[in-house]
Order: structure tokens, then sequence, then C-alpha cells
């Protein structure tokens, strides 16, 4: 399959690039012509995928940044406006997961994975949406919900919120920021191999007692499609909906998940 190069001369920020879906996003946003900046709490791993998208002839930044450090992201976007003179595209994917009995859920893990999913999401999107308004030229907002953001969710129920939160966020966004013309848009994966369904699985078989790998085995067997996502299924949605063949969608929440959300 060819890939469209419909990004030519933007410039873009996808948090959480280091590694997983983030790090195919990045490298396809890059792939259609952007220049993409890495935000990753693991610098190592920032400045790999970074390294990835220059050999593509793009330019990059790796930046290395806690984004549940609501106090570093204005910082984080003016760096990124300082090394590629402006900001058209943010995806707010940096995420973490923490697999929980509702019962024993701490207030400690409550803030982290709201403090990061929601919140981060929340401050990246405001802050990034202001240098957009002050450039004039519209822009692309994509946040990475997921279907735990559809219902709630009995061993992940900080995450559930944190992900039905950023739908919501979302829709506000979208609303506030229609008359800039920037859209916003948020992507509600199914299963995808990272090393975050790595942990989810590890985690529930330790928890659950279940053998390593059923537990995710089972949950593909639900899937319609019958299969995991590849990243790069993700990554596709993403590259569209920062481009101008989504130019009339925002506000929405778009099921990339072989069928197993329908609303
Ligand atoms: N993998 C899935 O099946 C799936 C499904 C639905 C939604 N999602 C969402 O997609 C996003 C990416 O998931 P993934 O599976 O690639 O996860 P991952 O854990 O493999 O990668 C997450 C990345 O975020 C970075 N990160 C973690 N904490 C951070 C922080 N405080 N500040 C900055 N960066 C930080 C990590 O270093 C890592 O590079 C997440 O928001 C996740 O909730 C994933």
């Amino acid at each position: 399959m060819s890939i469209p190069t419909r990004l030519i001369g933007k410039a873009a920020i996808v948090t959480g690039a280091g590694r997983g879906i983030g790090h195919a996003m990045a490298l396809r946003l890059a792939q259609e012509g952007a220049d993409v900046a890495i935000v990753d709490i693991n610098q190592e791993s920032a400045e790999e995928t970074a390294n990835e998208i220059r050999a593509l002839n793009r330019r990059s930044l790796a930046l290395s940044v806690d984004l549940s450090r609501i106090d570093l992201i204005a910082a984080m976007i003016d760096e990124v406006v300082a090394g590629f003179g402006r900001l058209d595209i943010i995806i707010n994917n940096a995420g973490r997961v923490e697999i929980k009995p509702f019962l024993d859920v701490t207030e400690k893990e409550w803030d982290q994975t709201i403090d990061l999913n929601l919140k981060g999401t929340y401050f990246c999107i405001q802050a990034a949406a202001r240098q957009m308004v002050k450039q004039g030229a519209g822009g692309r907002i994509v946040n990475m919900s997921s279907v735990a953001g559809r219902h709630g969710r009995a061993d992940s129920s900080a995450y559930a919120a944190s992900k039905m939160g950023i739908i919501s966020v979302t829709q506000s966004a979208a609303l506030a920021l229609a008359k800039y013309n920037i859209l916003v848009n948020a992507i509600c994966p199914g299963i995808v191999p990272t090393p975050m369904w790595d942990q989810i699985d590890d985690d529930r078989a330790r928890l659950f007692g279940y053998e390593k790998g059923t537990a995710r085995a089972a949950l593909v067997e639900t899937v319609p499609l019958k299969r995991a996502a590849e990243a790069e299924e993700i990554a596709a949605t993403a590259a569209f909906l920062a481009s101008d063949d989504s130019s009339f969608i925002t506000g929405q929440a778009i099921n990339v998940d072989g069928g197993m959300e329908m609303n």
C-alpha cells in the first residue's frame, strides 16, 4: 500500500512516541511529510524515534518531559515552536494503565493515571491550541482514548475514567476551537500489542491467576475481525485525522478496534 504525502510542510508533536502506538504514529506522520517532535518521559527511546524520523529526511526533536507535570507543558510547546518555527498538529498519546480491582485502587494510583492521561491531555490541548490560535492557520489535535473509554472497567477503573474523560474533553475542545478551524478528535483503539498490553497481560495473570496471554487471547476472540490491531493501523487513522482529508470531522471519537464497539 502506498502512503500518501498529505503532511508536507506541517510541524507535529507526538507524545509518548518512544515506543508502541506513539512510535508508529510519529513515523507515519513523518512518512507523510511532517516534521515531528517526539515527547516522552524516556529520553533514550525518544532519541531513537527521532533518529528514525531524521533517517526519513524529516526534522525531528526529542524532548524528555513527564507530561503529568502540567507546569512543564507550556515550555515543551515553546521548545518545539522554537525548533520548527510553528505547530500544526499535536497527537496526545502518552498514557499509563494500572490493572487493579476496584476495591484496591489507592488515591496515589488514581492520581497518577488521571494526572497523565486526562489532566496532561487537557493541558497539552490547551497549550498547543494557544499556539495554533496565535498562528491563525487552524490546526489538528488528536487525543488517544480507548475502547475502555466507552464503558466502565472493573479492573482498570481509573484508566476507563481517564479515557472516557478524554472523549468529553475532545468534544469540549472541538466546540471551543471550531471558530479557529482547529479540529479536535479522539481515537479509541481496541487491542494493540505493545509494551502496555504486555503489562496488562502480566498484571491480569498475576492478580487473577490466568496463564499469561490467555486473557488477551480470550479478548481477541470477541473481536469481530478475530485479530488484534497493528500499531500502524492506528497510525493510519491518526494521519488521516491530521490531514486535510478529514477537514469536516471534529469532536468525534473513532473506534479503531476491528468492530469491538459500534457506538
Ligand atoms: N495498546 C493498546 O491496546 C491500547 C488500546 C487503547 C488505547 N491505548 C492508548 O494508546 C496510547 C499508547 O499506548 P501504547 O500501548 O503504545 O502504550 P506504551 O506503554 O507501549 O507506550 C506509552 C509511551 O508513553 C510514554 N510515557 C509514559 N508515561 C509518560 C509520562 N508521564 N510523560 C511522557 N511520556 C510518558 C512511555 O515512555 C511510552 O513511550 C495510550 O494512551 C494508551 O492508553 C492503547
